[in-house]
């Protein structure tokens, strides 16, 4: 492709040097004698981590007459398989405080404006949110808003329930997890979203919403975390998709932590709220302070959110 006519100096020069570093720089042969990487060195030589990433990439999709990944599909849709997804989120939880949601407050502005407004925001005021607008911003992403009845022929009709996010094979594989740092009527604390009981469940206390703080690799310049209402925390199960998907059960889990996140993101924008994802945490750090295994269980996203 030609450069285009008429670019200054420096944006040629720049986009000779990123040319340089994206097609040629990591043919040379200095670059690959030293132990620090970058990341597109990496992925140009075969390391632990980059086939990882290639061993992702190439497995991902369906391959015709796999009997295997068609069994274990099957499974799902025999009365065991309905079953067993009827049980999300209804694990024995009655010994953790709950806290009721308030009714949500109605969206109005139009799906339009929403759309074109939604951007990132990054720095808060520190005043408190309502609660009910958290319980909006909790319904848009990960709520129930209907059900449908699996039929078997051999039992009775099995009710499932279906929520504002599509998930593959109706599995939900993510947990949403609440740090609730100025919310009006709650505590300090990290809190699970139930979505079948539309409860707060409070798993840890204040101390934990410190030691998360300081598990983001961010500072208060980037992203004033402090002043913030909330974050919204995406932990996933892989593991739950993955056992009747295979390899791709990984892919669906990412992608609907997508989905989820925009859902945020424009509940956000219509309440007039602002929100930021937000991957720079270290993850090891922060699934010890959520007591999650981190393969199994995974924070796999984040979204601060406040009045902006
Ligand atoms: C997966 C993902 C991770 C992100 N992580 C960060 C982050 O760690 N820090 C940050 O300031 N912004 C983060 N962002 C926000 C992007 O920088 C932002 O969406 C982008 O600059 C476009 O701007 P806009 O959202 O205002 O349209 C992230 C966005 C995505 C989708």
């Amino acid at each position: 492709m030609k450069a285009k006519k008429n670019l200054s100096k420096e944006k040629a020069s720049i986009i000779e040097q990123s040319t340089y570093q994206n097609g040629y720089g990591i043919l040379t042969k200095r670059a690959t004698s030293i132990g620090f990487k970058v990341n597109t060195l990496k992925t140009t030589q075969c390391n632990s981590i980059t086939k990882l990433s290639n061993d992702f990439i190439v497995n991902l999709g369906m391959q015709r007459n796999d009997n295997e990944s068609q069994h274990s599909i099957l499974s799902y849709l025999m009365p065991n398989g309905s079953m067993m997804l009827s049980q999300t989120n209804q694990e024995d939880n009655d010994d953790f405080e709950k806290h009721t949601l308030p009714t949500s407050i109605s969206l109005k502005m139009s799906l339009e404006n929403t759309l074109k407004q939604r951007r990132s925001k990054r720095h808060f005021t520190g005043d408190k949110a309502p609660l009910n607008y958290l319980a909006t911003i909790l319904r848009a992403a990960y709520g129930i808003t209907g059900s449908t009845e699996a039929n078997h022929t051999r039992s009775e009709p099995i009710n499932l329930n279906l929520r504002t996010t599509p998930s593959a094979g109706g599995i939900y594989p993510i947990d949403l997890y609440i740090a609730a740092l100025n919310i009006d009527g709650i505590k300090q604390s990290i809190y699970q979203y139930n979505p079948t009981e539309d409860k707060l469940i409070k798993l840890y206390t204040e101390a934990h919403v410190e030691k998360l703080l300081n598990a983001f690799a961010t500072n208060e310049e980037q992203i004033n975390l402090r002043r913030s209402a909330f974050i919204c925390l995406m932990i996933g199960s892989p593991e739950k998709s993955m056992r009747k998907y295979g390899n791709l059960g990984l892919s669906f889990t990412l992608h609907e932590v997508g989905s989820i996140s925009q859902n945020i993101h424009l509940a956000t924008t219509a309440l007039g709220l602002g929100s930021v994802d937000c991957a720079s945490y270290y993850r090891d750090e922060a699934h010890k302070v959520l007591n999650i295994d981190g393969l199994y269980m995974n924070l796999l996203h984040t979204i601060i959110i406040g009045v902006s």
